[in-house]
């Protein structure tokens, strides 16, 4: 299987310094952020990729980055042949973007509340210059939406109804990926299940490859073919479901499993999630869950572990076997 995306020792780091005058008066330092270290990973095409980790892991950053909003401060994303970092051919970056669209956890944010439906679905193409006839009507029955809602505003919806609106529009220009960040969490339960099964529908009917943010493990377990784990901005683990959800490696992992709602009678001895995320200005040395690891050594507070084939997982753990 070839992989459609890749991305390589990706790394973001923010400037979250204080205005220079108050740096200036007060005597501070300027202070960097980094929510997103050397991260690398596959997605193949026609494949659900799942990344999961706490709030501030990054898993937004890393999805903004891949689909261009915004810039890496290190690393790659290929997309196809591309290499968005290297190619200067305006064209071929042009089409591999088209490739790619992004769908957000609030869909109502991410609508113009001034613009009826049917301009909001066809914008992508519009503002090419292609035809659109027709094309915001077909696309809205495809999402389980009528013809005749083409004619309304966004607050005319529903919550899902507005996510089936926002998923209508990212199809609109035909892309061969969509990241999908917390798309169903800010919705009911009841609604998530349909709006998940939908988008399972037309991956099947459009040939999609998913990249699929979440922090939820039931949701991720149903969905991925593969699930990236993030731990501070890295990549601690990667594995299939079933490898991950019977067999984590990653200490990180066991706690995240461990902590999951509805995710026990795994009869795995695993001690609860303890400790705080820390803080990632000043990430802890060497491997940064060392305080919250259980089984720490000394090696831990010393050496960064590199992520590693064990089995068939990546693992960033130096006791990982
Ligand atoms: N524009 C920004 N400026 C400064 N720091 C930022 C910016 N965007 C994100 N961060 C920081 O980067 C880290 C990663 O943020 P990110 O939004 O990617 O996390 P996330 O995993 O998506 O979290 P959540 O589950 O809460 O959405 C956090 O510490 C966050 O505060
Ligand atoms: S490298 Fe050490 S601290 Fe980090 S997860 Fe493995 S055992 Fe725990
Ligand atoms: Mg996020």
């Amino acid at each position: 299987m070839s992989a459609l995306i890749s991305v390589s020792e990706l790394t973001r780091i923010f400037d979250v310094s204080k205005p220079w005058l108050n740096r200036v008066l007060e005597r501070l330092p300027k202070r960097f952020l980094t929510a997103v270290s050397d991260v690398s990973f596959d997605v193949d095409e026609k494949t659900t990729y799942a990344l999961v980790g706490e709030s501030g892991s990054g898993k937004s950053t890393i999805g903004k980055m891949i689909v261009g909003l915004l810039p890496p401060s290190d690393g790659h994303v290929t997309i196809g042949e591309v290499d968005l970092a290297i190619e200067r051919d305006k064209q071929k970056i042009d089409q591999a973007r088209r490739e790619i669209q992004m769908i957000f956890q609030d869909p109502y944010a991410s609508l113009n509340p001034r613009w009826k439906v049917r301009a909001i679905i066809n914008e992508p193409v519009a503002a090419r210059g292609e035809d659109t006839n027709g094309l915001a009507e077909r696309l809205l029955e495809q999402v389980g939406l009528s013809a005749e809602d083409a004619d309304k505003y966004p607050h005319e919806f529903s919550g899902g109804q507005r996510q089936r609106i926002c998923i209508a529009r990212a199809l609109s220009s035909e892309p061969k990926l969509i990241v999908c960040d917390e798309p169903t969490s800010a919705l009911d339960v009841s609604v998530q299940a349909q709006v998940l099964n939908l988008m399972s529908d037309l991956k099947d009917e459009f040939g999609l490859t998913y990249l699929f943010i979440s922090h939820d493990l039931t949701v991720v377990q149903h969905m991925a073919d593969k699930i990236g784990v993030l731990y501070l901005g890295r990549l601690v683990e990667e594995a299939a479901p079933g490898d991950l959800f019977e067999n984590p490696r990653h200490p990180y992992t066991q706690m995240l499993l461990a902590a999951a709602p509805k995710m026990d009678g795994f009869g795995r001895e695993v001690e609860p999630p303890k400790g705080e995320i820390p803080d990632p200005i000043n990430p802890p040395s060497g491997c940064a869950f060392h305080p919250r690891c259980p089984i720490a050594v000394d090696r831990c507070k010393a050496e960064r572990p590199k992520i590693r084939q064990v089995g068939g997982s990546r693992v960033a753990c130096h006791l990982a076997e």
